[in-house]
């Protein structure tokens, strides 16, 4: 595919085959997730890659969205604000956020070029999620995706016209 098809024809995936992923296509996905750009090339974001059934089912309940179990696989994008090492308070609070965010986009793509299914997922209890995943106080989880071999094709949702999201030269 080229890169305007994987994007037009990437769709959110919740229903997922019980097949495993094998390792060396996860560490490929993490990869290619970092070389999305990040502020000052700090790449201040890291990615806990959860397998274990019943993990996955504790942030099924943190998220209250069964898709985190059925999912043979939860990729957690996170920040890791001990990398942002300048910036001050925006770097901190807004660039780790963007940085993780820009990444999991590339996750995304890079999953469905594989033929993967996956779906971004930002509602969590966020704490009970740090708690379960036994993460530091500098990391914050930005998102759960949940992944793995897509078990349904779901329809194309309907994108705002242009004219609607494109300001030319000012507001
Ligand atoms: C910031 C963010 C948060 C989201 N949170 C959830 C979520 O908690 N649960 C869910 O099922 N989908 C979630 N989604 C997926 C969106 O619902 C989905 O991207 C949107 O409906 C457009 O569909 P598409 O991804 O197939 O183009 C989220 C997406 C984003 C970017």
């Amino acid at each position: 595919m080229d890169l305007s098809s994987t994007i037009r024809s990437r769709r959110s995936v919740r229903a997922f085959r019980n097949d495993p992923v094998p390792e060396a296509l996860l560490r490929e996905l993490v990869e290619l997730a970092n070389w999305a750009p990040s502020a000052g090339n700090l790449q201040a974001r890291d990615f806990i890659v959860v397998r274990d059934a019943s993990t996955r089912q504790r942030l099924a309940g943190a998220a209250d969205q069964t898709e985190l179990a059925q999912a043979p696989v939860v990729i957690v994008a996170c920040t890791n604000a001990s990398r942002i090492s300048k910036y001050g308070q925006r770097g901190r609070d807004l660039f780790t956020i963007q940085d993780a965010a820009a990444a999991t986009e590339n996750l995304l793509l890079a999953a469905h070029d594989r033929g993967l299914g996956a779906v971004w997922m930002g509602s969590f209890g966020e704490e009970e999620v740090r708690r379960i995943l036994g993460m530091p106080p500098h990391a914050r989880p930005v998102c759960l995706v949940a992944l793995g071999w897509p078990a349904e094709a779901p329809p194309i949702p309907e994108r705002l016209p242009l004219g609607q999201i494109l300001h030319l030269e000012h507001w």
